[in-house]
């Protein structure tokens, strides 16, 4: 074989590895574009089956934000969830109470208008829309208080919009559950 062939050859070589190599990268940047557009796709096309609705005019009348079904009740796997509405101008309760160190949820709707739900203290911050059910998952590692202020403008009585959580510890909150069907610091 003579030298210009040797050259012609290595340099076929090259040429195919290097294809190769191209086609590599282009699948994976095809691969990762596309499980980038199916996660939008999918995320933008399908909240709502995960969106839970209630009517703002009958809370007050029966179902889960009855008066008498808000604040926190303890679940058979162990969890608390705590119940709550917001209206013009106020929460309901408006001291919530939850143990220390339990996974908490938070299922609250609004009653009239937009408000807003942030604990101070954590990174629990949603609103409340009427018609719509917000949850939000929490866990407090020790007892405390943390303010509960609206955080999104509600009309004239805005500024005086705010509610409390209260942690405390969670042997004392199961005794006091052990009696209550429902708890909040009322109670
Ligand atoms: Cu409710 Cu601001």
């Amino acid at each position: 074989m003579s030298e210009r062939s040797d050259h012609a050859a290595s340099a076929e070589i090259a040429a195919i590895i290097e294809r190769n190599w191209a086609v590599v990268s282009a699948v994976i940047v095809v691969f990762l574009a596309g499980m980038a557009a199916f996660a939008g796709i999918h995320q933008a096309t399908m909240p709502q089956a995960r969106v839970e609705t209630t009517n703002p005019t009958t809370l007050h009348l029966g179902g889960e934000f009855v008066e008498t079904n808000l604040g926190s009740s303890v679940e058979p796997d162990g969890s608390v969830t705590v119940r709550a509405i917001g209206q013009q101008y106020s929460f309901t309760p408006s001291c919530i109470l939850v143990p220390a160190e339990t996974p908490l949820i938070f299922r609250a709707t609004s009653a009239d208008v937009v408000h807003g739900f942030i604990i101070q203290g954590t990174n629990i911050n949603t609103m409340l829309v009427p018609g719509y059910i917000s949850v939000q998952t929490a866990r407090f590692s020790q007892p405390g208080e943390h303010l509960m202020p609206c955080q999104e403008f509600c009309s004239v009585g805005h500024e005086g919009m705010w509610a409390k959580v209260k942690v405390i510890d969670k042997a004392d909150f199961m005794k006091m559950a052990a009696t209550e069907r429902r708890l909040s610091c009322a109670k």
